[in-house]
């Protein structure tokens, strides 16, 4: 089967939602791995209740961030994944250590991209009077934020709407949004080349919505 690792900072609905779809029969693939470069992560005790193999690497064990961007694909590329998931990892990336994964790593990033690349996006998009705000799934390159856009779930903003009630709103999206994706490229049906992201083999011009 397809195999699929996961880098996770936080709490990890994301991965809840990941295994869920597979336990439901919607995502056949298999998880070898969840990573995280936080040992209190929430992601990690799911990975371990779901019987999937963890990896902790703590940032503050090395004096380079190279060295431990290194450290940590190095402990991702033993365990042999067709695509790495980043579900919720808070940290930026080196460029030479993403560089072998080209193609095969994917992000969600709660908004719409490329509005509000980084942090604080719902208070960004709250600020800025924007009507819609939402979630987008991307391939992964050295800029942060800014790979090919795959595919997004809009929302709107109501009046009242503040961080923690779109948040909250936004999460559930999130949560069909990763696992779909997710399930096209297990399909092979979605790649990226020097051309762009294509969907069955056609260019895809904008985004796919979800
Ligand atoms: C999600 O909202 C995800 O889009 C966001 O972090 C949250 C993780 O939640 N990702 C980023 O901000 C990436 N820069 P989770 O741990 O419950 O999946």
């Amino acid at each position: 089967p397809f195999r699929i690792a996961i880098l996770a900072s936080g709490r990890g609905s994301n991965v809840a939602a990941l295994l869920a779809a597979r336990e439901r029969g919607e995502l056949p693939v298999e998880f070898v791995l969840v990573a995280s470069d936080k040992p209190a992560a929430g992601a990690l005790q799911l990975a371990q209740l779901a019987g999937v193999p963890t990896v902790v690497l703590d940032p503050r064990d090395y004096a380079e961030r190279r060295d431990y961007d290194f450290a940590l694909f190095e402990r991702i590329a033993a365990s042999k994944p067709d695509l790495l998931v980043l579900a919720g990892f808070m940290r930026i990336i080196d460029g030479d250590a993403l560089q072998p994964w080209a193609g095969r790593m994917i992000n969600i990033h709660p908004s719409l991209l490329p509005k509000y690349r980084g942090l604080h996006t719902h208070r960004r998009a709250l600020k800025a009077g924007d009507a819609e705000h939402g979630a987008s799934v991307h391939y992964v390159t050295a800029e942060l934020d800014g790979g090919p856009v795959i595919a997004q779930a809009p929302l709107s903003i109501e009046a009242g709407d503040d961080e923690n009630t779109l948040a909250a709103r936004l999460l559930p999206l999130e949560h069909q949004l990763l696992p779909a994706v997710v399930a096209l490229i297990a399909a092979g049906r979605l790649a990226l080349d020097e051309n762009g992201v294509s969907l069955d083999g056609e260019r895809l011009r904008h985004p796919l919505r979800w």
